[in-house]
């Protein structure tokens, strides 16, 4: 039997992936991809097999995918030449005998025709490349990560309020633990083949209503302000990040109110067979500690 091979073995999906795996198989069926192997010495400890690669190099990906039967790809970082490594990936997937590919994409709703800054063209290129590959292959649409969900609603909305772009639209972001159990069912699962999944936490919406959502938590009101995407955007670069970040950001979050992540599928929770966490539990456990005025004893 191959081994299951997680690229991205040092960032936040592909390691918890391979943690979860740990939890379910030995570590000899288990390989991690790394541009830095170093970066991943724990889970070298713990028996897992890292191998070093880089998505731009084909011939690196070839020997690390050597004696694998199925590989998680976990997409490319936006802001570079997505289309040029998930396509090297994937030939070098078909070149080295891999019989099944799972690919992380981005959630989106192919019938409002919305094309999200850096992610959707190359997630569409992907996964066209993938099927095109004769390769068994999963796509896997991710939702927003609610682990980031602080990065759309700024540094204390307690205090400024929720101020986003207007939209009505919804979404249901998941926690990339919840994520990474979604991969690993489809790693040691069944039944997944030639199939697309997007996947949800399991609680819908509105930028609105995560404010009334935050108001009930603080007991207080959280209004709700509506601003114009180049306010939204010059909040992200008052805090010094780089304009491309800022404007995938602004585009994410115009992208919501519009209903590119209102899709609510529920596969999630059928692939790991437990309630996801949703957002109003996030909140609930995240807000009141960082943001919350003490109480007086
Ligand atoms: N749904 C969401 O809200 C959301 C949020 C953020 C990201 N994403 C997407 O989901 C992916 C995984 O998210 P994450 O939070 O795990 O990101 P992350 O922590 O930044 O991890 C990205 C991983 O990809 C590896 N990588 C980057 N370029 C590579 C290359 N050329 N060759 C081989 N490996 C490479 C990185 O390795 P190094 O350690 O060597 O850099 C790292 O292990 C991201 O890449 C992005 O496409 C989704």
């Amino acid at each position: 039997m191959g081994k299951l091979l997680v690229t991205g073995a040092t960032g936040n999906l592909g390691r918890r992936t391979l943690e979860l795996l740990l939890e379910r198989l030995p570590a000899d069926r288990l390989a991690g991809l790394a541009r830095t192997p170093a970066r991943a010495a724990d889970l070298a400890e713990r028996g897992v097999d890292i191998r070093r690669g880089d998505y731009f190099d084909h011939a690196s990906l070839v020997r690390a995918f050597d004696g694998v039967d199925k590989l998680l790809l976990v997409s490319a970082e936006a802001f570079t030449d997505r289309n040029a490594q998930h396509f090297t990936a994937i030939a070098a997937a078909k070149q080295a005998g891999v019989e099944h590919v799972i690919y992380t994409a981005i959630q989106r709703d192919e019938t409002l025709g919305i094309t999200q800054v850096g992610v959707t063209e190359s997630d569409v290129f992907a996964e066209h490349a993938l099927r095109a590959s004769g390769l068994t292959y999963t796509i896997l649409r991710n939702p927003m990560y609610l682990d980031h969900l602080d990065v759309y609603l700024g540094a204390d909305p307690y205090a400024q309020g929720v101020r986003v772009p207007p939209g009505e639209g919804t979404m249901a972001p998941a926690l990339v633990h919840d994520l990474a159990a979604a991969n690993v069912a489809v790693l040691t699962g069944e039944g997944h083949e030639n199939t697309t999944y997007t996947l949800n936490g399991s609680e819908a919406a509105s930028f609105r209503e995560i404010a009334a959502t935050l108001s009930e938590i603080h007991g207080t009101t959280v209004p709700y302000v509506t601003v114009g995407a180049d306010e939204y955007l010059d909040t992200y670069l008052r805090n010094d990040l780089p304009r491309p970040v800022a404007e995938f950001l602004t585009a994410w979050v115009v992208g919501v109110g519009l209903g590119s992540f209102s899709q609510d599928t529920g596969d999630l929770e059928r692939l790991i067979g437990y309630r996801p966490t949703g957002y109003r539990e996030f909140l609930e456990k995240h807000y009141p500690a960082v943001t919350a005025p003490r109480r007086a004893a």
